[in-house]
């Protein structure tokens, strides 16, 4: 009996591709390569499977011209890239990767809070630069971070994680806001309080995004939330770009309106808004707060567990919808 075909579009472990293989008919992206949406789509013809990144987009159109898909595996937690509805409308499955990244990605959230409220590559550059000659009281002096007050924009899986480590780790005054509130069970467990987004944004000393990116999230940090922030505050994206106005930012953190920020995503990735590059104050990291090699080996095996078990007719095991 022939395998399904399944097109892998992005570089996956070399195991994991090996196990795809044992049960699909793979044709995968080559080492180096990178496939634009027109090219991933051109591929995608006649393919039955699809194991790919937030880099390529599931829309209408992908789907009109491919009428064979059946699923599409995305090795993210985040689906911003996957048109639901019309997945839905046209009966093609999308399945992510949960659970298996939380505790990675909210390490490194704490990260980004850590590297830019305590100035540490700002100060590691100046270092290397040999400009270290005298000890100086203010000498990269950043804001505190325990006992501060962390906000949480988007109180998910991975922000309760975030709140676990500044509440329980740091002493922190952890606030928070979603779309829900959470119940009071949950929310001692995190050590965290809900507020409404005009508190968050006011009481926080580090507010971290990571909430999911859909169109009602668009800038949901904008000039207008920025403004409401405190002037000693540092803010980390680790959600997806689109969740603030980049232009904006910039302008909050040139004029001092904003101490810092760490951010891990970028509206228009890998492309990133050149005004940022030019800012001392800004912790940039290139989407890798999933990135460890047990975690990204766990997303990666996941999402080809989804497509084994679809075609194996046990059905998904972490659909999105
Ligand atoms: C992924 C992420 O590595 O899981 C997510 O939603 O943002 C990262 O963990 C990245 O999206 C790969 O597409």
């Amino acid at each position: 009996m022939s395998k399904p075909r399944v097109l892998v579009a992005c570089a996956v472990f070399p195991q994991v591709l090996q196990r795809l293989r044992e049960h699909f008919d793979v044709q995968a992206i080559a080492e180096g390569e990178t496939w634009r949406q027109d090219e991933f789509t051109r591929r995608l013809v006649d393919q039955q499977g699809a194991f790919i990144t937030g880099t390529h987009r599931i829309d209408a159109s992908v789907l009109a011209s491919n009428p064979q898909l059946r699923i599409v595996a995305n090795m993210a937690v985040g689906y911003n890239n996957l048109d639901v509805a019309a997945m839905r409308a046209a009966g093609v499955v999308g399945t992510n990767t949960p659970d298996v990244l939380t505790e990675t990605t909210a390490d490194f959230g704490f990260a980004l809070v850590m590297a830019a409220a305590r100035r540490m590559l700002e100060a590691e550059k100046f270092l290397r630069a040999g400009l270290w000659k005298r000890w100086r009281y203010d000498m990269f002096a950043g804001s505190e971070v325990h006992g501060s007050t962390l906000g949480i924009l988007g109180m998910g899986r991975i922000g309760r994680g975030i709140a676990r480590r500044g509440a329980h780790g740091f002493g922190m005054k952890v606030i928070y806001h979603n779309r829900h509130r959470l119940d009071t069970d949950v929310e001692q467990a995190c050590g965290a309080r809900f507020v409404g987004l005009q508190e968050l944004l006011a009481e926080s000393d580090h507010l971290v995004l990571v909430l999911p990116y859909t169109s009602e999230a668009h800038h949901i940090i904008g000039a207008a939330e920025l403004a409401c922030m405190k002037p000693t505050a540092t803010i980390v994206n680790i959600g997806r770009g689109g969740l603030i106005d980049e232009n904006a930012l910039v302008l909050a953190l040139q004029a001092g309106r904003l101490a810092a920020a760490g951010l891990d995503v970028f509206e228009g990735e890998p492309r990133v808004n050149p005004a940022l590059l030019t800012l001392p104050n800004v912790v940039l990291t290139p989407h890798i707060a999933s990135a460890t090699v047990p975690t990204r080996l766990a997303m990666a095996d996941l999402a080809a567990d989804n497509l084994i078990a679809f075609f194996e007719g046990r059905g998904a095991l972490t659909p999105v919808f």
